[in-house]
């Protein structure tokens, strides 16, 4: 074994930086072994030098994150600080100074993945981020490494962990959206400010990065369609129930069936309680492959945290040094496909909309002739008269497959009847 030490810089020592030193510590020995060479922190960035880091030498803590990047002895650069900047900055200047780069960050790799991979090959260093998709969970090296030889299909994906929670508490306790995200916020899950979360962003960057993988084709935050759980009602979830389904927020990455283009995406959905990702609860994450050879592959485990997601970066830590130790590189991006991301309005998906209705003849005949015009297929009608004295129903009705523009133009033509007094909810139907 090589005595002397490769040595790393950590950027960002919040709840993953530190369990990251932590491990580093804890497990040098073993971490020594299996690299070949010891693994010595070389310096920590810190934005609040005066915070008390348990385990850390406060001799290696420093609030000049640029400094340390651009280190010349530095063998990889651990960037855990998030964001888009400073974070891009300081992975470019440790490309620029010979490091390699193990990073979480999901926001900057879905929005500029491609500069900081060319930069990487430019240098010829390696860029890891197996923590930013779904902390512990191993999805971007068996995506990239493993299933090499195959071909995915499709990507379905719970990868946030708040939302998941928050949908599970609707679920199990009939709670509504707002009582179950104060739940999350009160559990430590939802960040003080949720949006990122409650909205689609956090997943709709993940999507991006697993459609980019799995599809060798450059996918960008922009190109994944993004609904968030506002809408989501109690009724939704119990309408969900009544059909056999429960309500996931799901990622959904798919190549068209004729090959020739993908499309990503992040929406609520109704799932078949027999899909294997309806069983996934609290605030756990899962994501479903499916390719011609391997067929149904489901990753399974703790999608954040700061434990999970340190785990994730060791692993990527490990392989780096290896890398520096025998003066080879992991896989880059592979993007050779260059297939189009089509539109929303293209992916093929089926609807369960919720219809406040007139309950008189001919109704029923009405909507059922707006589906026909559309040329949307209807899979089932429930019609349930409304409790009270008055003479509304509701109409539930749920569709075959049809491409995301018919359906919306189909929901858009049923707003305009006069019988139909509201569109109580529209929500897609996923996993069959
Ligand atoms: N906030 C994310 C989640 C974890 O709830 O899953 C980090 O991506």
């Amino acid at each position: 074994m090589r005595t002397r030490p490769l040595k790393v810089a950590l950027l960002g020592c919040g709840v993953v930086g530190s369990e990251v030193a932590r491990i580093m510590t804890t497990h040098a020995e073993d971490l020594a072994q299996r690299i070949g060479a010891p693994v010595e922190l070389a310096g920590v960035a810190v934005r609040r030098p005066d915070r008390v880091r348990a385990g850390i030498d406060p001799a290696l803590v420093t609030t000049d994150a640029a400094a340390l990047a651009a280190r010349a002895d530095i063998d990889v650069v651990v960037e855990v600080i998030g964001g888009l900047e400073p974070a891009r900055t300081l992975i470019t200047s440790a490309f620029e100074h010979g490091a390699s780069v193990v990073t979480a960050n999901k926001a900057l790799l879905a929005e500029d993945g491609s500069t900081l991979h060319e930069s990487a090959d430019k240098y010829g260093v390696d860029l890891f981020y197996e923590a930013a998709v779904a902390a512990a969970i191993p999805l971007v090296r068996p995506l990239r490494e493993s299933l090499a030889g195959d071909k995915v299909n499709r990507v379905l994906g719970i990868v946030n962990g708040t939302t998941n929670f928050i949908l599970d508490r609707m679920e199990s306790t009939g709670a509504g959206y707002s009582e179950a995200l104060d739940e999350a916020t009160a559990l430590g899950y939802a960040e003080a400010d949720p949006t990122a979360d409650v909205e689609g962003f956090d997943a709709a960057a993940k999507a991006a990065i697993l459609a980019g993988i799995a599809f060798h084709t450059r996918v960008r935050l922009d190109d994944v369609h993004r609904e968030g759980l506002a809408e989501v009602t109690a009724a939704d979830i119990a309408s969900a129930k009544r059909m056999g389904c429960t309500v996931k927020l799901l990622a959904i990455c798919e190549r068209a069936a004729d090959g020739r283009s993908v499309t990503a995406r992040v929406h609520p959905a109704m799932l078949p309680l027999s899909h294997p990702l309806a069983s996934v609860r609290e605030a756990y994450n899962a994501v479903f492959v499916e390719s011609d050879a391997a067929g149904q592959l489901m990753f399974y485990g703790p999608g954040a945290g700061g434990s999970p997601t340190a785990s994730a970066v060791l692993g990527d830590l490990v392989a780096a040094c290896r890398n520096k130790l025998s003066g080879g590189r992991g896989p880059g991006e592979s993007a050779y496909a260059q297939l189009p991301v089509s539109p929303m309005g293209e992916v093929v998906t089926r609807y369960h909309i919720s219809l406040d209705v007139a309950d008189k003849p001919g109704v029923l005949a009405q909507v059922a002739m707006v589906f026909a015009e559309h040329g949307v297929s209807i899979d089932t009608v429930r019609q349930k008269g409304k409790e009270g004295p008055h003479d509304g129903a509701w109409l539930v009705v749920v569709t075959h497959r049809a491409q995301d523009a018919a359906l919306s133009a189909t929901v858009e033509a049923l707003r305009g009847l006069d019988t139909v007094r509201g569109v109580a909810s529209i929500m897609r139907v996923e996993g069959e």
